[in-house]
């Protein structure tokens, strides 16, 4: 095993239980029910990290509200992979005054990726008083020691040392829903795309061992969940820093040999390491999802190689295509960066070619965003803000396009889709998603919340398909 992997000892975390309990003792003096509420930014991996953080509230006694007014602790794990995402958080973080203002005792933390960067943290530390506790991912496993910190000493507390990051287990989790469950399955990532934050702020892949994936994966099952989605920056790349001849596909495997009705969905695939064996290995797996996130990001071989992908537009596009030839019902979708530095007209025509080739069922577009410390930051980017938006405009066009034409292709078929939740509208009152993930509206008994149904497609449109529930 590679000796770089740095684990926390399980004591650590049972400590970190201890001070749970001393909180608990504190907070619950006198029956009293104190209130958190956890705020999160960002994608899957930080609502993933969300529930921990609501685990160990949990274990101190918190219940749970929406309502900055009535919380005694306000969590915000903040996302710095664009900077909107930043803005909005800070924007949010600075109207925290007034909760503030009408109740001195409560505790303000401000977590995650954007607080990783120093000079955000140094941002709060100088401009944002009404925060008490800053830390970052890496410190996620200590936020007891963090809060009991603020709560003793009374002065505001920082944890934001950079790090390449470890490994924690253990760490109680309150998960958000009964149907869908998110299962991370490795942390951080090695790619350093030359735009991109997260390797700075995640540290290095580390990836947790595969008894562990199992264990939990197997725990979800027997509590009723029928959605399992394994998390990674880049899944394809699970096992490699374990040398445990464990890989992504095998790992599947395991999970897909846990007995249940259940669907596996992972997520993110880097196209540079997406393999023939994993598109086998999804295709042979029944409780697979056939679906892959492949986020390509541009169609130009230039703008790729800048962006350090290591992979060029035809490697994509073959692998499209392989992966199809397993799953003809594979559903792909991507994300695109439209506007990266430099970015030519034509090499965006390049990006509207694959796109039209590859024909996603869905795409993720983003204009490029500075990042402070990315490699892209310094490189010279000429074009206008009202250049990018014409591109971003005519790429969703395409995109909706070929989302409303793929989806019309549903019509009049049956699926098997997972019934997710309710819709709180009156026609259509439930959501639900074929295998491939794509949103069906349907009507039906909410008691049907949590189970598979035969559905007619019978209508649809860019966003979602709408469905009726078939008999038998
Ligand atoms: N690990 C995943 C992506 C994580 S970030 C992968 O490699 O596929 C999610 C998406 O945000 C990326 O796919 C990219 O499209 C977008 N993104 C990342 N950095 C960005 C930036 N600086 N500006 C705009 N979009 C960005
Ligand atoms: Fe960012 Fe690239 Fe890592 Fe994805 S693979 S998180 S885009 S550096
Ligand atoms: Fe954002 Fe961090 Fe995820 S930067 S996208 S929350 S890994």
């Amino acid at each position: 095993m590679n000796k770089e992997r740095k684990v926390i000892d399980i004591q650590q975390i049972k400590a970190q239980e201890q001070i749970c309990a001393r909180i608990f003792e504190q907070v619950t003096d006198g029956g009293r029910r104190p209130l958190a509420m956890v705020d999160t930014y960002g994608c899957q991996q930080n609502e993933a990290d969300s529930e921990k953080i609501r685990g160990y509230l949990a274990e101190m006694g918190y219940g749970f509200t929406q309502d900055e007014f009535q919380a005694d602790v306000i969590v915000i794990n903040t996302c710095a992979v664009r900077e909107h995402a930043e803005m909005r958080v800070l924007g949010n973080v600075g109207a925290l005054n007034h909760s503030k203002k009408n109740k001195p005792q409560q505790i303000i933390a401000v977590c995650g990726c954007m607080v990783q960067q120093q000079h955000m943290a140094e941002k709060i530390k100088k401009s944002y008083p009404v925060v008490d506790l800053v830390f970052g991912p890496h410190e996620l496993w200590r936020f007891p020691e963090l809060l009991e910190q603020v709560m003793t000493r009374h002065k505001r507390v920082f944890a934001t040392e950079n790090s390449n990051g470890a490994v924690a287990e253990g760490i109680p989790l309150r998960r958000d829903g009964k149907v869908k469950a998110w299962l991370s399955i490795m942390y951080g990532c090695n790619n350093f795309c030359s735009y991109c934050i997260v390797p700075y702020v995640r540290g290095r892949e580390r990836s947790r061992l595969p008894e562990d994936i199992v264990r939990e994966a197997r725990e979800l099952v027997e509590q009723g969940y029928k959605d399992i989605t394994l998390l990674g920056q880049n899944v394809n790349s699970y096992g490699k820093d374990l040398d445990c001849g464990v890989d992504f596909s095998d790992l599947i495997r395991m999970i897909n040999d846990i007995p249940g009705d259940f669907l596996i969905r992972f997520m993110t695939s880097h196209p540079k390491d997406a393999t023939e064996k994993l598109f086998q290995t999804m295709a042979a797996c029944e409780k697979c999802a056939h679906h892959i996130h492949l986020p390509v990001q541009s169609g130009s071989d230039r703008i790729l190689k800048v962006m350090n992908r290591n992979y060029d537009s035809a490697k994509y596009i073959r692998q499209a295509e392989l992966a199809r030839s397993y799953m003809p019902d594979l559903v792909i979708t991507t994300d695109i960066i439209v506007g990266f530095p430099g970015e030519t007209e034509e090499d965006f025509e390049d990006t509207i070619r694959l796109c039209e080739k590859v024909r996603f069922d869905a795409m993720f577009t983003f204009i490029y965003s500075k990042r402070v410390g990315t490699p892209a930051a310094s490189m010279p980017d000429p074009y206008t803000r009202e250049d990018k938006q014409k591109h971003f405009d005519r790429l969703m066009e395409v995109s909706n396009r070929i989302s409303a034409e793929k989806h019309k292709e549903y019509e009049g078929k049956s699926f098997r889709v997972l019934v997710d939740g309710e819709t709180g509208k009156d026609e259509y009152n439930l959501s639900s998603r074929t295998n491939g993930g794509r949103l069906v509206h349907l009507k039906g008994d909410p008691a049907l919340v949590g189970q598979f149904v035969k559905v007619k497609i019978t209508a649809s449109n860019t966003w979602a398909l709408y469905g009726e529930i078939e008999n038998g």
